[in-house]
């Protein structure tokens, strides 16, 4: 099946669309619409199509994955505070049976402790923190480096 038939599926998780605007000293400037364009153009470089959902709604998130399902090649995911909360997520992004890179734009590590813990880390190919928004790029880098 050609790349274009099974794109990567971008997921943003809560307050992601105020990138920009939300403790830009740690964020950075750049706004959701500048990551979406920036995995956009990276992935069509690599002859992939990309499928973007942001949402703060944790079951729309949920039913996204799941209706991927057959229809992806991989899962770039920055799931923002669910990364720490959720066993929900972290179950669901296994369900499409595909690749997953985990995506932080800041170094979670070097952070509160709270931010330590990661449930989608376990199912991750690959975690990527502490790059700012060059994060995503580059895990779309590694994503069809694993599928190609
Ligand atoms: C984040 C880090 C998380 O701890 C935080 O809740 C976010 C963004 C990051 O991209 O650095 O919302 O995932």
């Amino acid at each position: 099946m050609a790349n274009e038939e099974r794109p990567i599926l971008l997921l943003n998780g809560p307050n992601l669309n105020t990138l920009g605007l939300r403790q830009p000293e740690i964020y950075g400037t750049a706004t959701l619409a500048d990551v979406v364009a920036l995995v956009e153009r990276t992935a069509a470089d690599l002859g992939y199509g990309v499928r973007a959902l942001q949402t703060n709604h944790e079951g729309e998130m949920i039913d996204a994955i799941h209706a991927a399902r057959g229809q992806i090649s991989g899962i770039v995911v920055n799931p923002a505070g669910w990364t720490h909360t959720s066993v929900a997520l972290a179950d669901a992004l296994v369900v499409p049976e595909v690749p997953v890179i985990e995506v932080h734009i800041s170094n979670v590590a070097a952070r509160e402790p709270f931010r330590h813990h990661s449930y989608v880390s376990p199912i991750a190919s690959a975690v990527i923190a502490g790059c700012g928004i060059r994060g995503y790029e580059y895990a779309v880098r590694q994503m069809v480096t694993l599928v190609s």
